[in-house]
């Protein structure tokens, strides 16, 4: 069983990631923290409570983390995510309380007591991971890996040079993939084709289940957002892929390549520079993910949904 922590901005796609994680046998999820993003840090954290109680996850520690990036302003995404950062059905008020460390001191602690090595699955922006690693440097000793959903080689969605939240803070993401700690990342190459389709939405709303009549409105509303707005035909559920790569690695192909942060670009803010044909003569820092099994990805979320249902 591998232990994880969560670094999340809920977001839609980052309840899939919370769901598929509380719903896997081969994952133990040991905490949960938030960090302003897809909405602004209370919303995101709100949103992590309301998830963990709808599908009756009352004792995973949730901590609040940054409300905004390390140097910059907040960037939120209502345009996909709406006001609350999960628009699109009406979750349960939390049912528990996060606890009162913050979440930067949260993910230092658990992962310096922890007895064996954690794997890192941030989704959101990468301020709370920065933070971590700039006021206890030790804990990239610890870390086993980082598997993080952002960047991306060839694709884009905030602006045509970045991933959204690579985007919203930069220098974060700088800190994180120069730490040293193995990176995946997981970007928009292969999040973008990890759509859970219109059809898949209204076979899960014809399930009538307990967490599935909740999440299937949930994901038709950002199914229609991200049609709207990249003509996409469903949800791409970009931060459930991450995790879903630890259940089934084999669900994403991974290649070693050298990985930088472009922080100061006018246009450029944000990009994840991937050397893809080596002509840096830099080092290899990252697994980056370059293919999906879509077929995969949607039979494990549909399996984790039933689980969840049937608890
Ligand atoms: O670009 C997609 C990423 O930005 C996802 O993690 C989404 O939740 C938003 O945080
Ligand atoms: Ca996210």
């Amino acid at each position: 069983m591998k232990c994880i922590l969560i670094d999340c901005d809920p977001g839609h796609d980052d309840m899939m990631a919370i769901m598929l994680a509380c719903s896997s046998p081969e994952l133990k999820l040991l905490g949960v923290t938030t960090v302003g993003g897809n909405q602004t840090g209370e919303k995101t954290y709100l949103n992590a409570l309301k998830t963990l109680t709808l599908i009756g996850e009352r004792d995973i520690p949730v901590a609040r983390g940054a409300d905004k990036p390390l140097f910059r302003e907040l960037t939120v995404a209502p345009e996909i995510h709406g006001v609350s950062g999960l628009d699109g059905a009406d979750l349960p008020e939390p049912g528990f309380e996060g606890v009162v460390r913050h979440a930067v001191d949260f993910l230092i602690q658990t992962i310096m007591e922890s007895g064996t090595p954690l794997t890192l699955v941030p989704t959101g922006p990468l301020t709370n991971v920065a933070l971590a690693m700039l006021k206890d440097p030790r804990i990239t000793t610890k870390l086993e890996r980082i598997v993080l959903m952002g960047g991306a080689v060839f694709d884009s969605n905030i602006t045509p040079a970045a991933e959204f939240n690579i985007y919203v803070d930069p220098e974060a993401a700088k800190v994180v993939f120069g730490s040293g700690v193995p990176v995946t990342m997981v970007g928009l190459d292969v999040t973008n084709k990890a759509l859970f389709g219109f059809d898949d939405i209204e076979r899960l709303a014809r399930s009538n289940g307990k967490v599935s009549r909740v999440v299937a409105p949930l994901l038709k509303f950002f199914a229609q957002a991200n049609k709207t707005i990249f003509g996409f035909e469903g949800a791409p559920l970009h931060d459930a892929l991450a995790v879903a790569h630890l259940i089934k690695p084999e669900v994403i192909k991974t290649r070693r390549l050298n990985v930088e942060i472009e922080t100061d670009g006018e246009l450029t803010r944000g990009r994840t520079v991937a050397d893809v044909y080596g002509v840096t003569g830099k080092p290899a820092n990252t697994d980056v993910a370059l293919e999906v099994d879509n077929d995969l990805f949607k039979e494990l979320l549909v399996q984790a949904i039933k689980i969840l249902d049937s608890r």
